[in-house]
């Protein structure tokens, strides 16, 4: 979270809105709330440029629940759904997909994604946020693409043409870990299985503009104070060519490091926000990571499954933590490198 939408949440938590009581008081079903959410949703449609006939939800349970709720609510009469294998991340929502239906395994070629005629939608993961894998948004396929952005939503701009569904759990780049952002195109509507719970259907949640049931309402306050926070940034432009500036500060020092640094990616599929190396051995890692951690550096372990050292460049990671990082990588392979 910005250091600024914590003091701001701070100094409003006890009296929100000048109505002498806490948001964390305030009925969902109120006019201050309605009020804000809609300011909310307007904001991110803004800074999206998300096109009138998508729907924007607030949804509960995090990105995980998506895994299930896609097939359930898009599968329609379908029997079938195409999933990209890309990482850890994708392979869960694919897990998940079985289920429910077929899991057509496609492969991207040239940007574009090959799936036989049957299949009811093609599913990606665009950041393997366990892996540091980013796809490229260029991407086309012959049935709407349905896509995790969990961990690059709100760092680089969408191109909705080829999109029929996105969804981001918000703890990475918009608040507090459970809210989910669903952003559902019009014509998806209406499909879903008679079996899905009210509360987690998109048609349902469209119609009662995300307040079927009691919504994240805290949650949805402090994603609207980094929305507006991105706004003060200059966009998602900005926050793009800040990724782009800062990721490439620290896989320079990888790539300058003689192989005492390793990241396995190729080059034009790196993440720009979680950024995944090895070291050496085993024994270089942890110390890394100790004396990471005494220089202020800290969460740099690398995925339980995947090991090595994780740098995640969230947006609200200050600028002047990743010189610090670089700064630091350097002084470390100085030090252990010929050893
Ligand atoms: C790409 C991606 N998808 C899904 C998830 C799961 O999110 P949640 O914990 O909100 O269910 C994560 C969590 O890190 C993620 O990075």
């Amino acid at each position: 979270m910005p250091e600024e939408v914590i003091l701001q949440a701070q100094r409003e938590l006890p009296d929100w809105d000048g109505q002498g009581f806490s948001l964390l008081e305030t009925p969902f079903s109120g006019v201050k709330f309605k009020r804000l959410l809609g300011r909310t949703r307007d904001t991110l449609r803004e800074l999206l440029k998300i096109p009138d006939h998508f729907h924007i939800l607030f949804m509960h349970g995090g990105a995980s629940a998506q895994f299930s709720l896609v097939p359930l609510n898009l599968l329609g009469d379908s029997k079938c759904a195409a999933y990209v294998d890309s990482g850890y991340w994708s392979r869960k929502a694919i897990h998940e997909a079985h289920r429910y239906c077929q899991v057509e395994h496609a492969a991207i070629a040239e940007d574009y994604i090959h799936t036989s005629t049957n299949t009811a939608y093609c599913h990606i993961t665009s950041n393997e946020t366990a892996d540091g894998l980013q796809l490229s948004l260029a991407l086309k396929a012959s049935t709407p693409l349905i896509v995790d952005m969990t961990s690059d939503f709100l760092v680089r701009p969408i191109d909705f043409e080829p999109i029929g569904l996105i969804y981001a759990g918000a703890q990475k780049n918009i608040g507090p870990a459970g809210l989910t952002i669903v952003i559902v195109r019009d014509d998806l509507l209406g499909r879903a299985h008679a079996l899905t719970p009210t509360v987690l259907n998109y048609t349902y949640q469209v119609e009662a503009g995300s307040l079927v049931n009691t919504p994240l309402t805290y949650s949805i306050y402090l994603a609207n104070l980094v929305f507006q926070w991105i706004g003060h940034q200059g966009g998602i432009t900005s926050m793009a060519k800040r990724s782009q500036t800062r990721s490439a500060m620290i896989y320079d020092v990888i790539d300058a490091s003689e192989g005492f640094y390793r990241c396995d990616i190729p080059p034009d599929q790196r993440s720009r926000m979680n950024l995944c190396f090895k070291l050496p051995d085993e024994p270089l890692t942890q110390l890394f990571i100790d004396h990471a951690a005494w220089s202020g550096l800290v969460n740099l372990k690398g995925h339980v499954q995947k090991g090595g050292i994780r740098a995640s460049l969230y947006n609200a990671m200050p600028d002047a933590g990743v010189v610090a990082l670089a700064d630091f990588m350097h002084r470390f392979r100085k030090q252990y490198a010929d050893l």
